[in-house]
């Protein structure tokens, strides 16, 4: 394990050396993006400008989170929600679904980056990450890739050479808090991979609530390593005396060592029953909720 008390001055150092002018960083709200805006704020202070994309794929109240939190840097918040919108409009493969994400998040981080006339990036690359993509095993980073278009002066990688519990640590060293420093992990495309088929806003209010009622229940009792809802499509329900077609939603609570294999939770069915109860009157366009038991593999953590 990493000394942080050591670990930190050393980074800030690193960073103020290979640094000198206007930097940017894509900062998602993700552990790994928060140490590196922590770390470089501290090194060169509003020469630091994280950029936060609001896709709109995100999770209930998390840009206001992230504004509160990183209030006192330079931080530039994008409102891109239509663009991304507009990017999945009518995709139903959860590929192509993942690859207009990226392509959007591209796009609105490299404009972001001109704008700002930006000569230094900074990216919260760990060490696992770079020994994947070393090995040619996947193309790694949040949200899809990196901005290809744009030469910079530099490239920094503050954490590098950090393993996922370490980067926990030196989140906690640098007073994040729990929320970011214990974060589950969040993919980069979002709810949009919780939502079987195509995307639409109406389907992304309810997997928002949905979500936020399941990390309400489960996340600070039974600590999941990921817990979270999806939407799956519409079947039929009865409200009143009448037959209606309303949403499916399913739940999902795994344990897991590193996402690569996962078992569903085993929950006590008075708290699965609450989950139930408080998602379909909250949430009164949806009728039926379901539990996801399946491990990885034959499933995946996420529905897409
Ligand atoms: P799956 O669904 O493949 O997910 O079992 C394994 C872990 O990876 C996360 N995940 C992603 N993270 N971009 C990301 O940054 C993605 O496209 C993506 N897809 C899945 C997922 O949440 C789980 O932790």
């Amino acid at each position: 394990m990493v000394k942080v008390e050591k670990y930190i001055p050393k980074s800030i150092e690193r960073i103020k050396k290979e640094v000198d002018g206007r930097t940017i960083i894509a900062l998602s709200g993700g552990v790994d993006s928060s140490v590196c805006a922590v770390l470089a704020h501290r090194a060169i202070g509003d020469k630091l400008i994280p950029i936060y994309i609001d896709t709109g794929l995100m999770r209930k109240g998390e840009t206001e989170r992230i504004k509160e939190i990183f209030a006192d840097m330079n931080l530039q918040v994008v409102h891109a929600k239509d663009r991304f919108l507009a990017a999945l409009k009518g995709l139903e493969d959860p590929e192509e679904k993942r690859k207009a994400v990226g392509e959007a998040f591209i796009r609105a981080f490299e404009e972001e980056a001109r704008e700002l006339e930006a000569e230094y990036l900074i990216q919260g690359t760990i060490y696992p990450d770079r020994i994947e993509s070393e090995g040619g095993i996947k193309s790694h980073h949040n949200v899809g890739g990196l901005p290809s278009v744009i030469e910079f002066k530099g490239i920094v990688e503050p954490i590098d050479d950090l393993y996922k519990d370490e980067v926990r640590e030196v989140a906690r060293a640098l007073g994040l808090p729990d929320e970011i420093s214990n974060r589950m992990p969040f993919p980069g495309p979002g709810l949009s991979v919780r939502i079987i088929g195509m995307v639409t806003e109406e389907k992304l209010d309810v997997v928002r609530e949905a979500n936020a009622i399941v990390e309400e229940e489960l996340l600070e009792t039974f600590h999941p390593w990921q817990t979270f809802a999806a939407v799956l499509g519409k079947g039929t329900g009865v409200k009143g005396d009448l037959r209606v077609h309303g949403w499916i939603v399913a739940v999902r609570a795994v344990g897991s060592r590193d996402g690569m294999t996962a078992e569903s939770m085993e929950l006590p069915w008075e708290v699965l029953k609450k989950i139930e109860s408080r998602i379909t009157s909250e949430i009164p366009s949806v009728v039926r909720v379901v539990y996801d038991l399946s491990p990885k593999p034959p499933a995946t953590i996420e529905f897409e």
